[in-house]
């Protein structure tokens, strides 16, 4: 099994350019299935992009790849459509359950396997069934899977959600696209990546207007023509080097290929805890930060602090001066990750659904275990401004998500390496 070691306390210097973000790709991928002919640029090449393409491969669509411009290309005009999204692929995957509105949308039913549980919490989809069945699809579940049947199409309807959801949101999205009627959807997630999938769900042809929280969506025709769409930068990728560099950038640190404007209450929060910022069009700067302040802190639903970047900011708040509190309230079981960090001598403790942390203290390096995607990331920052050597096993959660980590590190002089 790979781990990554990392020597710590090596100051790192030049720039990091952003990939293009997982979380929008993924539901664009989903939305693939409706239309005859898709190009997508700036994918990120990571585990869970190449598990939603097998997906789409499985359920007949073709898919070419072409890795070395970070674009696929995506024809559906197979006759041999399996309208099935197996156990194994979603499994890995929870995304996988996105299929369930654009299959349902083209080919008015769907059997797509329940995700189950992971390690971050319950992670139910009662809030996409809920959507759905709104919409008129039939749900049965049995054996473990989703069954899903709108045999005359699904038909416009309002759907309020009792809570915010990214998934459920772009599953209703994906289902309402030809729903007859007009769609309003209340109270819904309005990150950045589901602005992006709405943008490309126009290019589709949608007739989609979105105002607050509400989105509405009157019935649209599906276009025949070629779709290019280029996918937004990471914000969680960015997030965590701003972090990365205001801890051991040398000199100014560039990040790139990004759009601050997306990232407000991210840059607030790190510029109130001391991050320096110089903030421009489309790249930022950072600078190593002398002093850092404590901070009380609530993961939120965009444009709120992110879940994702959770872990990784209680990383920058052991070096913070005080006692700082995050309460995660999206998630109930991601803190896991703290046991690892005070393996590294973190001074961390949990009560309910807040961490406290107390800082600064000065981390040492251990033989850590990764749990789950962000939460492996946090260890790697850990890493690099620990004395001495980490080693972090279990990387495999990473590879899930974060493109070229090792690579965009080193070549900003981080002693990292694969093993
Ligand atoms: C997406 C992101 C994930 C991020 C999360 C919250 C992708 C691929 N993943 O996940 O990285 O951490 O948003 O920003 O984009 N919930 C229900 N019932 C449902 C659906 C969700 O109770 O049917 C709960 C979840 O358990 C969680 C909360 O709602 O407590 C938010 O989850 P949701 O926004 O749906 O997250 P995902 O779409 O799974």
């Amino acid at each position: 099994m790979q781990k990554l070691v990392i020597k710590g306390r090596k100051e790192i210097s030049g720039k990091i350019s952003i990939s293009g973000s997982k979380n929008a790709t993924l539901p664009i991928l989903a939305a693939s299935i409706l239309g005859d002919h898709v190009r997508i640029k700036n994918i990120p090449l990571v585990k869970d992009i190449f598990t939603m393409i097998d997906l789409l491969n499985f359920i007949g669509l073709k898919t070419k790849l072409i890795k070395k411009e970070n674009i696929i290309e995506i024809s559906n005009n197979s006759k041999n459509i399996n309208t099935l999204a197996p156990y194994k692929l979603v499994k890995t995957m929870r995304a996988g359950v996105l299929v369930l509105g654009s299959l349902l949308t083209k080919y008015k039913k769907a059997k797509v396997s329940l995700p189950g549980g992971c390690a971050i919490g319950t992670r139910p989809v009662d809030l996409h069934l809920f959507a759905l069945k709104k919409l008129g699809a039939k749900i049965k579940i049995k054996d473990g899977y989703i069954f899903a049947q709108a045999k005359n199409g699904l038909r416009g309807a309002k759907i309020s959600f009792p809570s915010i959801s990214v998934g459920a949101t772009e599953n209703a999205l994906l289902a309402a696209f030809k729903a007859k009627g007009k769609t309003i959807l209340n109270n819904c997630a309005v990150e950045p990546e589901i602005k992006d999938l709405i943008k490309f769900l126009k290019k589709l042809g949608a007739k989609i207007h979105l105002k607050g929280r509400s989105i509405s969506i009157s019935e649209s025709k599906i276009k025949n023509s070629k779709v290019v769409h280029q996918v937004i930068f990471d914000r969680i990728e960015l997030g965590t080097y701003m972090i990365a560099s205001s801890l051991l950038a040398k000199n100014n640190f560039m990040i790139d290929k990004i759009d601050p404007a997306i990232i407000r209450s991210e840059i607030n929060v790190l510029r109130k805890i001391g991050v320096k910022i110089i903030q421009k069009k489309n790249y930022i700067i950072i600078k190593k930060s002398k002093r850092l302040k404590n901070i009380n802190i609530t993961t939120k639903p965009y444009p709120g602090f992110p879940t994702d970047l959770q872990a990784q900011l209680m990383v920058l708040l052991t070096q913070a001066n005080g006692i700082s509190k995050i309460k995660e309230d999206i998630f109930e079981n991601r803190f896991m990750h703290v046991p690892e960090l005070r393996r590294m001598g973190a001074q961390i403790e949990i009560k309910d659904k807040t961490a406290i942390i107390k800082g600064p203290t000065k981390l040492t390096g251990a033989e850590v275990m990764a749990t789950d995607l962000r939460a492996s990331v946090s260890l790697v920052l850990a890493g690099l401004i620990a004395e001495n050597r980490t080693v972090i096993n279990r990387i495999y959660h990473l590879d899930r998500g974060y493109e070229f980590l090792e690579k965009k590190l080193k070549n900003c002089k981080a002693e990292i390496k694969r093993i």
